[in-house]
């Protein structure tokens, strides 16, 4: 602020104090007697102090006179501090069509029901399903999230104005042959997404190119969408292999996998992010690991569409980094991380008649910094110093986590999303004991209602 123009000069300091609402006084917190579950390197630390300043966490331990100069304290005693969990596939404003088509084959599903409503859909529908979707996750401790939709404007305005993290990307479908798609809508739109929101609001959105599948996109179109994305540094966002269908239908059509499928087009040349990679074959996970692709496990979706159930032990022994993800409301039916961290830490132990599959630490690594890979980030996902201020606070005084033998533990077999008490991304408290603080919740109700009755 500046007072060069003397109309706008304040009378006294007070006024200037009255004008700005705490959260924007306040660029520095410290979370005081906090226990803290780092990520990094695994340690757990008992009652110790935690510094945000700006974006990023700036110290960790006790804190001396002038670190606690001007901060607003936050009391985190009988509370765990971690980092915030990162949703590795969605589809965010399928919020809008949460519980309207259930019960039925991913192929009867996607193709006589959400379709021909998604073809409805405005721009105003994006937002408000997204602004939903976003309280959803924001409520339950996720703090950034990878997204693959329509309307792409609307929905990265919801992350822009929310303060959430987000790798956006349009889902690019055509089934021509080309050979040239210069002129294709969707390829297009996603050039123009990219080059006005990548790296936009301080870095919290990023952009992606995403060829929405195999069974969705002509091989032509695919090798288009590649080498666009190479001329623009960008990275991928793709369903891959999610059922038995796509997996023999694609042998039968390319005498291949769709894993070799991509490969051989070239997708994985860019650093690319998979969902589902339910039917990999040990093959398909050498080359993802070689590659450097992401998968990401989805067990909520994949169990209740019938795809199966994902090799993820198997693509972790191979070195595959697997994330993991809610998918889209509508397939779930809600964005809770927590629920996809208990699922995947049980599932492929029934699985397998294995109880020693996917521990607890590793569907935490997979829900945190195996998600920072996936979106390239190596200080996000993890609580040290100089790593982005992406936080949750969970409250641990709760029947239900009584008494606490095993942090880690509770929190894949006993947390629920709504123990999370504090949520803050990139340094901004966007979530506090039940208070949205950058989303007003009524006017997201009322445009949920609206939109709902246009389009059902
Ligand atoms: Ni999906």
């Amino acid at each position: 602020m500046t007072w060069e123009d003397d109309r706008n000069k304040p009378d006294d300091i007070t006024e200037i104090v009255d004008r700005l609402m705490p959260e924007e006084i306040f660029m520095k917190y410290i979370f005081k007697n906090a226990m803290v579950l780092t990520m990094n390197n695994q340690e757990i630390s008992e009652s110790c102090d935690v510094l945000v300043e700006d974006d990023v966490i700036s110290a960790i331990g006790s804190l001396n006179d002038e670190q606690k100069n001007n901060a607003r304290v936050i009391d985190a005693s009988g509370k765990l501090l971690m980092p915030g969990l990162i949703n590795g596939h969605c589809h965010v404003p399928m919020t809008l069509l949460r519980n309207y088509a259930d019960d039925m084959s991913l192929q009867t599903w996607l193709f006589d029901h959400i379709f021909p409503v998604e073809e409805k859909l405005q721009g105003e529908d994006i937002y408000y399903g997204s602004l939903l979707g976003i309280m959803e996750m924001i409520a339950s401790g996720t703090t950034c999230f990878i997204d693959m939709y329509d309307h792409m404007n609307d929905l990265a305005r919801a992350v822009e104005e929310s303060g959430i993290r987000a790798q956006l990307s349009r889902g690019m479908i055509n089934t021509g042959e080309g050979p040239d798609f210069s002129d294709d809508t969707r390829l297009n739109e996603t050039i123009d997404f990219y080059k006005r929101w990548n790296g936009a609001a301080n870095g919290r959105i990023t952009g992606a190119f995403a060829p929405h599948a195999i069974y969705t996109c002509s091989p032509a179109y695919i090798r288009a969408i590649v080498e666009t994305a190479q001329k623009y540094g960008a990275p991928i966002h793709v369903h891959l292999d999610e059922t038995l269908v796509e997996h023999e239908d694609c042998l039968k059509k390319y005498g291949k996998t769709p894993a070799k499928h991509l490969y051989d087009l070239g997708v994985f040349e860019q650093k690319t992010v998979a969902a589902h990679c339910v039917w990999i074959t040990e093959d398909d996970a050498r080359i993802l690991a070689d590659n450097k692709v992401t998968m990401t496990h989805n067990p909520s979706s994949n169990l209740k569409l019938a795809s199966g159930i994902a090799p993820v032990p198997n693509a972790l022994n191979i070195g595959v980094n697997v994330a993991l993800g809610t998918d889209g409301a509508s397939s779930n039916n809600n964005l809770n991380m927590f629920e996809e961290i208990n699922l995947a830490a049980l599932i492929h132990k029934g699985a397998n008649q294995d109880p020693l599959l996917i521990t607890a630490m590793e569907s935490l690594k997979m829900a945190t910094v195996n998600g920072a890979i996936a979106i390239g980030m190596d200080n996000l996902g993890v609580i040290k110093e100089g790593a982005k201020a992406d936080i949750i606070m969970i409250d641990m005084d709760k029947p239900h986590l009584m008494p606490v033998h095993n942090v880690v533990s509770a929190l894949a077999y006993s947390v629920q999303a709504s123990d999370v008490c504090l949520t803050m991304v990139d340094g901004e408290i966007l979530y506090e004991n039940g208070e949205f603080k950058t989303i007003d919740k009524e006017k997201v109700s009322h445009g949920i209602k609206k939109c709902y009755e246009r389009l059902f």
